[in-house]
């Protein structure tokens, strides 16, 4: 084969380069054959083999393996300063091979009473019938994380940092050192911080995880999801499950996220500029009650989020002073920020998470309040996310 997808090695000219360099350059050497600078995409689910067993570069099926995803693999193993990434179909398929890779009926993990709806709702509706249970607690109060850990019985301890949509901090260090006393796993999901703002394997976290749908990918074309591991025996327990499961990314969704990688950073700068000009236009108005961002120092996390992340990114959530009805009716008027699901794309868009992404917790411990609106922030032009959002108000 002429591919030239690193092994899940970033090699030794790149172990030491900075972030920007090892987006653009870990996972790929320019093909051999043809010089091709940018991955191919590897449209072909088999390999032919020279003589029986005779793989080439050890592809043999492509839901085992495939040049394009191991380019993506490396490069997000590189970026997360990780052992071995798996890049998966979509986020929660890759949460959900972490947990099979990791947990047996049984067991039990800790979640944030603040997840991501569809993560809350995977280990509520799917895993638990599975027969993995569950306690969800408030991950900024470390001692409530080591309370409602079960010895013997808790596998995971569970992290999103900032949180899905209320931007809680939880305290990386503190709590792999709680879930490592306990002989259990501290899992990151990094989708909001991406790995140009923090890279939790460095600061004792066990495995991050990420929905590559949002800032990795970067342009709201593609669903996908990684795992990124730093012990080499859990890194063969998840590709073994990665494998055994078959939940894996395409080659054509791996090269659009490996694609987004490569502009990563400049993206996440500017992202969090617009951000901070959004932040401080809310801050001032008074038809918002309560600006929600871990970069104000009022923010209950702010500090720990200072320590952890370099800056504070893309997302704002906000309460509408004027309640549920004016939140609905603030995304309804938008038009530069679009009324969408989703984050972490160039575009800005605008939700209700009560009433859209997080409707599948409503009733629950979970549920969000009701005014709140959750925004991307993405990078057009500052101004114009403004005056958008001036009118929007109402
Ligand atoms: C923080 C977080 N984790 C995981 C997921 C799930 O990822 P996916 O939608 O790619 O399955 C999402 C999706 O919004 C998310 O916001």
């Amino acid at each position: 084969m002429t591919g030239q997808a690193n092994e899940q090695a970033s090699g030794p000219q790149h172990d030491k380069a900075g972030f920007e360099t090892r987006a653009i350059h870990a996972g790929w050497e320019p093909d051999a054959a043809t010089g091709s600078v940018i991955p191919p995409i590897f449209a072909t689910s088999t390999y032919r083999q020279d003589g029986v067993g005779g793989l080439r570069g050890g592809y043999e099926y492509s839901r085992s393996a495939n040049p394009t995803r191991t380019a993506l693999e490396t490069t997000m193993a590189a970026l997360e300063q990780g052992e071995r990434g798996f890049a998966f179909a979509s986020g929660l398929a890759a949460e959900d091979t972490l947990v099979r890779a990791t947990c047996a009926p049984g067991d039990h993990v800790v979640l944030p009473d603040d997840a991501y709806g569809g993560t809350f709702r995977l280990f509520d509706s799917v895993e638990r019938a599975w027969g993995l249970a569950h306690t969800a607690v408030a991950v900024a109060d470390v001692d409530a994380v080591a309370a409602a850990i079960e010895p013997g019985r808790t596998r995971l301890v569970w992290l999103e940092t900032p949180t899905n949509p209320v931007l809680g901090i939880g305290d990386i260090e503190a709590l792999a050192a709680v879930a490592h006393d306990a002989g259990a796993l501290l899992v990151v999901d990094n989708t909001f911080a991406s790995p140009y703002l923090q890279q939790p394997l460095t600061l004792g976290a066990d495995v991050v995880v990420h929905s590559t749908t949002k800032y990795a990918g970067g342009h709201s074309d593609v669903v996908g999801g990684a795992l990124v591991v730093r012990d080499a025996g859990l890194a063969e327990r998840i590709a073994f499950h990665q494998n055994a499961i078959g939940a894996v990314a395409g080659p054509f969704d791996s090269w659009l996220v490996l694609r987004g990688l490569k502009t990563l950073a400049v993206r996440m700068e500017r992202h969090c500029d617009n951000a901070e000009r959004v932040v401080e236009f809310l801050s001032g108005d008074p038809r918002v009650a309560e600006v929600i961002y871990p970069g104000l120092p009022s923010h209950p996390g702010h500090e720990v989020a200072a320590r952890q992340m370099s800056r504070f990114g893309g997302i704002v959530s906000f309460r509408h002073a004027g309640g549920e009805q004016a939140a609905l009716d603030t995304c309804a008027r938008a038009e530069v920020f679009t009324l969408a699901e989703s984050l972490g794309g160039i575009e800005s868009l605008i939700e209700h998470p009560g009433r859209m992404t997080h409707a599948s917790v409503a009733g629950t411990d979970l549920e969000v309040p009701a005014d709140l609106i959750r925004l991307s922030v993405g990078i057009e032009t500052a101004d114009d996310l403004i005056a958008d959002l001036d009118r929007a108000l109402g």
